[in-house]
């Protein structure tokens, strides 16, 4: 039996990816999430619709809950089909829950990018041939990527060849962050975007790691909700266009057929591979 699993699955895009799965996909869906009275009370929304999908507890912020879940799946089906990893915080609807600009910096690209990374280390082993993983990233990646100095575009683009390089570009941006210091040594303002650079720039090097080892057709990619703004989720205030159709690029990504030679290791944007760094 095939498995899909998606992070954050108890609302907003997350929620409409597990739906469109359950539609499309041809195996067990799991919608996991940090709370489980939230994800469950998902589950029978989706029930009521007709839609089968299980539930597994996963805070992307507790590396333990991420080794149960990886048990739990390779006792269960010894291997994993498709990841998306959809889970992320932002503060920019919300400035008045927003914690002080140094504590955003760290929180924010922890659980964005650091957290998403553990996620991928630890459930990567299980990834079976023809696995599809699709890390949702955002547009404002590009968007803080205009908005760093020219050497640190020169940096992002031309000197980050490693997981390794990433973590180090994200962890000066937090330090530079803690002391206001950010701006002058060229990074850009903007916490989610500094997060999502990381999430872009580890998916790229994710595939070409599966490929250097010649890994059977799993492939890699990042991308947008990519219709051309917000959907309204609790992380926009409710703004922007329903969740099924911000779903469907992720879907795109987390179905992508069989032995495709493309796109893979990109950023996608309304199903195109988009320079997001151009
Ligand atoms: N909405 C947009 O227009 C838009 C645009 C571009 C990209 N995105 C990306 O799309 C993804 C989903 O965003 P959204 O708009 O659907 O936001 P959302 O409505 O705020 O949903 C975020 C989901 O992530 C979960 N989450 C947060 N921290 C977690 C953790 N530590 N462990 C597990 N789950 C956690 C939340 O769970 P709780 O309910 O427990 O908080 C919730 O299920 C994010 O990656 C976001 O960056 C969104």
């Amino acid at each position: 039996m095939k498995v899909a699993v998606v992070t954050g699955g108890n609302k907003g895009l997350g929620f409409g990816i597990v739906r469109g799965l359950c539609k499309s996909f041809d195996g067990d869906v799991y919608l996991t999430a940090r709370n489980e009275s939230r994800g469950k009370a998902a589950i029978q929304t989706l029930e009521k619709e007709g839609l089968h999908p299980k539930f597994h507890h996963l805070d992307i912020t507790d590396h333990d809950s991420i080794v149960r879940l990886r048990d739990f799946l390779q006792n269960t089906y010894q291997g994993l089909d498709v990841l998306v990893n959809n889970a992320a915080i932002a503060y920019q609807f919300n400035d008045s829950v927003a914690p002080p600009y140094p504590e955003e910096a760290r929180e924010v690209c922890h659980v964005n990018y650091f957290c998403t990374l553990d996620t991928c280390e630890v459930l990567f082993p299980l990834l079976r041939p023809h696995a599809r993983v699709c890390n949702v990233s955002s547009l404002n990646c590009h968007e803080s990527f205009s908005g760093c100095s020219p050497s640190m575009q020169n940096r992002i683009k031309n000197e980050i060849h490693t997981i390794a390089d990433v973590n180090t570009l994200i962890s000066d941006y937090v330090k530079a962050a803690q002391n206001n210091q950010h701006v002058k040594e060229g990074f850009d303002q903007y916490p989610y975007g500094m997060s999502k650079i990381g999430v872009t720039l580890m998916s790229a090097i994710q595939q070409r790691m599966f490929d250097e080892k010649g890994a059977d057709d799993i492939i890699v990619n990042s991308c947008d909700v990519g219709v051309g703004g917000w959907v309204a989720t609790d992380m926009t205030g409710q703004y922007g266009v329903p969740i099924d159709k911000g779903a469907l690029n992720p879907l795109y990504c987390a179905l992508l057929p069989p032995n495709v030679k493309k796109p893979k290791g990109k950023f996608l944007y309304d199903k195109k591979e988009y320079d997001w760094w151009a």
